[in-house]
């Protein structure tokens, strides 16, 4: 194993097969990082594993609907993710959600994990019938730099592309 292979960067993207998070896979994958990419649609997330392969990256579809206790856990199992993938499990609320992070970011921060949240702004996807305003690669833009923070970098804060916002 090179050393190179050594330190390479994982990111689990969930919801990656179209989107806010696919267009978070492919600026990953730009970036260098290997994307292994959450699909609930095994067929789904291969084609767009395929796409961002044939586009010079590197990445691999797991199967993993959040809702799913099985398909969260058996995703990667011994993977560095794999304490952090149940909190995908809920459906919360913005309160809960902000309550989640803080909680999170709390616990973990003695393990070296950064939990943030991320306003990504009005995106045009399926999710909103296509009127949002933002493309889903100016949305995912947070995302990724969120992704991407050094270890020094914030914890339990919630951002848009702008900055911080106010929880
Ligand atoms: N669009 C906006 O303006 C906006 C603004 C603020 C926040 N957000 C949030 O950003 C996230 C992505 O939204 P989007 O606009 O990119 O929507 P989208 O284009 O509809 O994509 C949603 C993605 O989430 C996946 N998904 C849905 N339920 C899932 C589950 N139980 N387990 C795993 N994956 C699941 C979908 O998979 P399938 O293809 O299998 O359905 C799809 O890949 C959502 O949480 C949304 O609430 C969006």
């Amino acid at each position: 194993m090179s050393k190179q292979t050594a330190h390479q960067k994982i990111a689990l993207v969930t919801g990656a097969n179209k989107g806010i998070g696919r267009a978070a896979a492919e600026q990953l994958a730009e970036l260098g990082l290997t994307v292994l990419i959450g699909a609930r649609d095994r067929r789904r997330g291969e084609e767009t594993a395929a796409a961002l392969r044939a586009a010079g990256g590197d990445a691999h579809a797991v199967v993993l609907d959040v809702t799913d206790p099985i398909t969260v856990l058996t995703s990667d199992p011994d993977g560095p993710f794999a304490a952090l993938l149940p909190s995908a499990a809920y459906n919360p609320s913005k309160s809960a959600l902000s309550a989640l992070t803080v909680q999170y970011a709390n616990e973990l921060r003695k393990d070296g994990f950064l939990v943030n949240a991320a306003a990504p702004g009005y995106v045009d996807t399926d999710s909103d019938n296509h009127t949002g305003h933002l493309t889903p690669a100016q949305g995912a833009a947070v995302l990724v730099r969120l992704a991407t923070l050094d270890a020094d970098g914030p914890t339990a804060g919630f951002f848009s592309e702008d900055g911080p916002l106010p929880w």
